[in-house]
This record gives structure tokens, sequence and C-alpha cells, in this order.
């Protein structure tokens, strides 16, 4: 008799234990506060080894450029891309010092350029960068689509974009995916003579834009 109690017992608390993690991963990038996002990129900063050839504010690697800036970084999605434009001689510099391409979890690249904007002595706030689908979809089919095939039908020679940004709640979480994967994109691009794609900071929010509007979820 007893597992016929429990059962349903079971069943609900998991159902709880999942629509609770459901709600705090949802709630995730609001509710971090700004404070500790400014701390976890001052640190990984360094732990993700971005110190060891870049500097801020006069203070660190002199190998590539100082990243302090007045604006640049006033939005991560504007940060991510313009790291994005420099993969392939990041990647090399990175190679030939023997250093590991970081495997970016959810928030870090977000939490980096936070870090980076938080020193610009002009202050200001960290607002979001509105893409605009149209662009991204121009984008996506003239370029992305040569490796990544048609959004949902999976045929690609990467991963199908369609199916990875429906499970994305933000553009910089696409970003963040884009900057893990990239050195393992730019030897493939070189053999198929594609430039490495330059984007914009609204380039790369409306291709996340467009494909997130394909989403059979938001349908
Ligand atoms: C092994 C050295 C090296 C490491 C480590 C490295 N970078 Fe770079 N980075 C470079 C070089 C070299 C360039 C310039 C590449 C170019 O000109 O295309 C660059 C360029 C950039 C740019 C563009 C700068 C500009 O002025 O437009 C950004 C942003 C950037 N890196 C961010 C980062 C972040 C964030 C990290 C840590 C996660 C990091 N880099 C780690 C070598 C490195
Ligand atoms: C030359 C081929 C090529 C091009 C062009 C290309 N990609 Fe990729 N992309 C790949 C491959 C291959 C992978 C899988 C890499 C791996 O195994 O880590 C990938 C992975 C990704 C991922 C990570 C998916 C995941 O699993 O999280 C994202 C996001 C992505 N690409 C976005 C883009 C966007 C946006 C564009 C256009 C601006 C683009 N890619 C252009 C080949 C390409």
């Amino acid at each position: 008799m007893r597992k016929f109690h429990s059962l349903p017992f079971i069943i609900i608390c998991l159902a709880i234990a999942v629509f609770v993690s459901g709600l705090t991963a949802n709630a995730q990038g609001p509710v971090r506060p700004l404070k500790e996002k400014i701390q976890s990129g001052n640190y990984l900063f360094a732990a993700r080894g971005c110190s060891s050839c870049h500097s801020v504010k006069g203070k660190g690697g002199k190998t590539a450029p100082d990243l302090t800036r007045e604006t640049a970084w006033a939005s991560p999605i504007l940060g991510a891309a313009v790291m994005w434009n420099h993969v392939p001689l990041m990647a090399k510099a990175r190679k030939e010092r023997g250093l590991v391409w970081p495997d970016f979890k959810a928030d870090e690249i977000g939490d980096i350029f936070t870090y980076l904007h938080s020193l610009n002595p002009r202050g200001g706030s960290v607002h979001t960068f509105k893409g605009d689908a149209l662009q991204g979809e121009a984008r996506f089919t003239g370029t992305c689509q040569k490796c990544h095939g048609t959004p949902f039908k999976g045929d690609g020679i990467g991963p199908d974009l369609g199916v990875k940004a429906a499970e994305m709640k933000s553009e910089i979480e696409f970003a963040t995916r884009m900057l893990r994967h990239a050195p393992r994109m730019a030897p493939i691009a070189r053999r198929m003579e594609i430039p490495w794609p330059q984007l914009s900071g609204s380039e790369m929010a409306g291709v996340f834009l467009y494909l997130k509007s394909l989403s059979p979820a938001t349908k």
C-alpha cells in the first residue's frame, strides 16, 4: 500500500522542484546585483587568462590592446561582438602561448564586459542592445547558414542554431556560446575559404532575435 501513497508524492515533489528551478533560471539575469557581476567579471578577467595578454588601465599583459574603453562596452553584447571579430588572431595567440580556449559558462562573457564597463570614468548604466530580426535574418542567411544550414532542418555541418537558440534565454548567452565554440569554427571557415564574419553588436543581437522568432515555442 505504501508504494501507492509515496509515488504521487514523489511526482509532486519533482514537479515542484522542476518548476522552482525553472523560475530561478529565468530570473537569473535580472536578479544578480550589478556589484556581484562586476566582482565576478574582475575575477574572470584574470581567471580566464584575459589579463595575461590584455591590460586594463595600463595594468596587465602588453601583447594585446588595452581594454579600458570610454563607451564600447556600454552593452555586453557589443563587447562580445568586438571580441568575436578578433577571434582568429586571439585563438592563434592563445595557442602560441599554450593557453587553452576558455569553456565560457552562461554569464561569464556578460560579467567580463560589465566589469570592463564599470571602469569607464564616465560611468553610465549597462543597457541591452535591441537587435533587428530582419537585419539578423539577412546576416544569418548570408553567412551563418553556409555552415549551420536552415534553422530547424538540421542540414548544416554545424549545429542547428534554430534548436540551439530556442534553448537560450538571452542574446548574451547566445554570444557566449558563439565565443566558446569560435576556435573550432575558425579552421573550418579557413578551409571553406569563408572570411571570418565581422559582426556589429546589433547584428549579433539581430541574429539571435531572428532565430528566436522561428522558435516553435514562441508561435
Ligand atoms: C594569448 C593572448 C590573448 C588572450 C589570453 C586574450 N586575448 Fe583578446 N586579443 C588578443 C590579441 C592579439 C588581440 C588583437 C587581435 C586582432 O587584432 O585581431 C585581441 C583582441 C581582443 C579584443 C578586441 C580589442 C579591440 O581593441 O578591438 C577584445 C574585446 C578581447 N581581445 C577580449 C578578450 C577577453 C575578454 C579575453 C579573456 C577571456 C581575451 N581577450 C584573452 C590576445 C589575447
Ligand atoms: C565555417 C563554418 C561556420 C560558420 C560560417 C559559422 N559557424 Fe557557428 N559553428 C560552426 C561549427 C562547426 C560549430 C560547432 C563547433 C564545436 O563543435 O564546438 C559552430 C558552433 C556555433 C555555436 C555554438 C552552438 C552550441 O552548441 O552552443 C553558435 C552559437 C554559432 N556557431 C553561431 C554562429 C553564427 C551566429 C554564425 C554567423 C555569424 C556562425 N556560427 C557561422 C561552424 C560555423
